[in-house]
């Protein structure tokens, strides 16, 4: 099947349109007029910038200035009509410009290619897609630091291989994601900053004869400066990169979170509470509120990070300058920062509602021997014993107290002093959870002053 138009924009040299399965695989329409609006902003600013210079009138641009407002509100209002032989954004804009204003229409491509186009459209919407992302990420940490403050010193069990370890307070495992979600942010500063380079004006990949200005294009269009070279301009896709496997570190700690979360809102748990909000029930089973929002979060860094994988396997080993398969990078960024964004929100949402139970919190912190390293501590300190003697004597209190079925702080002095005669009384001091988090004053350690500590400085950096 052919359809018999050639192509209105490139179609001088064709004598037959293409195959319908040709337009399938060739248009990007379907997907890349969500860059209508980046496209529009880069046209405005080609033009203004091409009449400054002298290469089109004043009357042109503003014809096509205005005009391409034209469009806009058409695309927003829904009125517009999107073709596939039209192939993508950048062609529907400039036909639905040329039915509205004529012939200057046809002015706006001059010194400048599809490919500097797409890589400008594309960077300016993965741009605004990392200012909405240091948002989101700002406003989870404030509602990680909301907990922290009400639970600053709340004693919980600290976990390693999800066995107790040693009590923690649960401002300290709040900050904990507080540190994650900071490098998020700084990352995504990082890559904001890194990016911000304009290749309008790269042409198709060798510049152009016309006397063009792209400091004014990149100063219109908020970036820094041009890029330096047109090959890498219209070839880079750096800033997509950096910008999934950004989103996949952040995604990673979503998902970390996200378990702790459906852990610990478990029966056998009890740490929190999730509000009704962001919990779903069952079809089968009256009793079941179900995490379904934290599930979902636990599961997006595989379709994020698959994204990222995707668009490394498509650009590695593409020689310079342009080639059609980087159209395949859209899709992929779209999906990942759709589902990044609605994972952020989702955990911003569950994270403000839930309640952390007190009672369950530190009732689970003194079972499992939380203590012992406080005990070896003790010994080390008080008796001046060597950590690994120490380390032994504590052992076999343990052992005792698991035989006996009883916590270490259970233990008579005389049943300690069988395992060591020189075990006093002061020993108890260091047994209970609440002493065992309060020692913990180190830098970033568990204390509730260090995590105030913690809290404030945070507090600082934010405002
Ligand atoms: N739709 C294309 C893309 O997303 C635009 C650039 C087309 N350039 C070209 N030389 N065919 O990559």
């Amino acid at each position: 099947m052919t359809n018999s138009s050639s192509n209105a924009m490139w179609g001088g040299r064709f004598a037959a349109g293409p195959d319908a399965i040709m337009e399938a695989i060739n248009a990007s329409i379907g997907f890349d007029k969500r860059m209508a609006r980046q496209d529009i902003d880069g046209s405005r600013a080609h033009a203004s910038m091409l009449a400054a210079q002298g290469i089109i009138t004043d009357t042109d641009a503003e014809t096509i200035r205005e005009g391409l407002l034209t469009v806009l509100s058409e695309i927003e209002t829904g009125t517009f009509e999107y073709s596939a032989a039209l192939e993508d954004i950048h062609m529907n804009v400039e036909a639905r410009l040329k039915e509205i204003v004529g012939e200057p229409a046809g002015r706006l491509h001059t010194a400048r290619s599809r490919n500097d186009q797409v890589a400008t459209d594309f960077k300016l919407w993965v741009r605004d897609q990392l200012d909405a992302a240091e948002g989101a990420i700002l406003s989870l940490i404030e509602g990680l630091l909301g907990q922290a403050e009400a639970g600053a010193d709340w004693v919980m069990p600290g976990f390693t291989h999800l066995q107790t370890a040693q009590p923690v307070t649960w401002g300290h495992h709040m900050m904990a994601y507080v540190e994650m979600l900071g490098r998020d942010l700084s990352r995504v500063r990082d890559a904001r900053a890194r990016m911000n380079e304009s290749p309008l004006g790269a042409a198709a990949l060798a510049g152009t004869s016309f006397p063009i200005d792209r400091d004014a294009t990149a100063q219109a269009l908020g970036f820094d400066r041009p890029s330096a070279n047109s090959l890498d301009a219209v070839s880079d896709r750096d800033f997509a990169l950096e910008f999934l496997s950004t989103a996949s570190i952040c995604a990673v700690h979503l998902s970390r979170l996200a378990e702790e979360l459906v852990i610990w809102s478990s029966a056998q748990f009890r740490f929190v509470t999730l509000s009704d909000r962001f919990s779903t029930g069952s079809s089968i089973m009256p009793q079941k509120k179900n995490p379904d929002a934290a599930e979902l979060i636990r599961a997006k860094i595989g379709r994020i990070f698959g994204a990222n994988t995707a668009l490394m396997i498509v650009l590695k080993g593409l020689p310079l300058a342009y080639s059609k398969d980087m159209q395949e990078d859209k899709e992929q960024v779209f999906d990942a920062a759709d589902n990044w964004m609605l994972a952020l929100a989702a955990m911003d949402g569950m994270v403000r509602d839930m309640s952390a139970n007190r009672d369950s919190l530190a009732a689970a912190a003194g079972s499992g021997f939380s203590t012992a390293t406080d005990l070896a501590d003790w010994c080390v300190r008080a008796l001046n014993m060597p950590f690994r003697d120490a380390h032994h004597v504590t052992g076999s209190l343990v052992a005792m107290a698991e035989k006996e079925n009883c916590d270490l702080p259970d233990l008579t002095l005389a049943q300690m002093q069988s395992v060591h005669g020189e075990i006093t009384q002061d020993v108890f001091s260091v047994l209970t959870v609440d002493a065992s988090v309060a020692s913990r004053t180190s830098f970033g350690g568990t204390a509730p002053d260090q995590v105030r500590h913690q809290i404030a400085r945070w507090r600082e950096v934010l405002a």
